[in-house]
């Protein structure tokens, strides 16, 4: 791991990257969650909307606010023709600028990793939804294996060139989100894991798709042309290693949902 923040500055390029995976594992949790209509819902650290177009799309949301720190990405939210009605706000999931109660639902889709304080993030969405309302969560299974550019970053490890990691991995473990949820008082805690696949159409399908993302995007922007080429060829042996064909990767998501109490 090297000490250098994820950084999201591309949200066109995290949408191939991420978006993407972020849609498939938010529409099983979207399912899951099976939320009524006509609800209040904030997206915390909503990114470039990946994940809040799903809610515009599925949920007939009464009203719809997405908080995330990186201007770059909800710059890229706010010109999505599906999203003008949203309230994209820049703010932290450690400290909402909003008033108790002011939500039916409140949910991190591929966040909680990135929160410094986990707890804080999950105290504070407890303390903006209203009581018998929602906080949910859903993020890659990092420890377990379940993250979709695994393979990727084992092969950057492989060639001493480490891609970043998000600060609190394990606040990916089931365990871990349990602890947290009950820790903030929510109820009936519920959890379940998410399997997606993704295909490629080729190894270069997938190289594009990684150059333009943060993490090993990053990572690989560190090296030299000598060191890009040998890491690509490993890669590309990695994931084809029966020669040119489709490359199918999967990712492993852990969900957790819990109801607000009386207060
Ligand atoms: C993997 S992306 C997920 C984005 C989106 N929710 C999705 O499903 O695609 C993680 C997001 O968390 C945001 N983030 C990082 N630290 C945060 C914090 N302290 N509070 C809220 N969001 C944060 C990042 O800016 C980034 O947009």
């Amino acid at each position: 791991m090297i000490d250098k923040p994820i950084r999201f500055t591309d949200g066109a390029g995290y949408d191939r990257f991420m978006g993407v995976w972020s849609r498939l594992a938010g529409q099983k949790c979207l399912d899951w969650i099976a939320p009524k209509p006509g609800q209040r819902w904030l997206d915390v650290g909503c990114g470039n909307g990946a994940f809040t177009q799903l809610i515009v799309e599925h949920s007939e949301p009464f009203s719809l606010v997405g908080i995330d720190p990186s201007e770059a990405q909800l710059a890229f939210a706010r010109q999505h023709p599906l999203l003008r009605s949203v309230d994209f706000v820049n703010a932290d999931a450690m400290a909402l600028p909003f008033p108790d109660d002011a939500f039916d639902l409140a949910v991190m889709s591929l966040v909680i990793f990135f929160v410094p304080e986990p707890a804080k993030g999950v105290a504070e969405m407890v303390r903006v939804v209203a009581p018998a309302g929602t906080v949910a969560a859903y993020a890659w299974d990092m420890e377990g294996g379940g993250f979709p550019y695994q393979i990727v970053s084992e092969t950057l490890s492989a060639v001493g060139r480490p891609a970043p990691m998000p600060p609190s991995i394990e606040s990916s473990r089931l365990e871990v989100l349990g602890d947290l949820w009950a820790t903030a008082g929510l109820s009936d805690i519920q959890t379940r894991a998410i399997e997606v696949k993704r295909s490629f159409a080729d190894f270069d399908d997938v190289w594009n798709t990684i150059l333009g993302g943060p993490s090993a995007g990053q990572a690989i922007a560190a090296m030299s042309e000598e060191e890009i080429s040998g890491f690509r060829e490993l890669l590309r042996a990695r994931l084809q290693p029966a020669g040119n064909c489709p490359i199918s990767l999967s990712g492993r998501a852990h969900a957790i949902q819990g109801t607000v109490p009386d207060r």
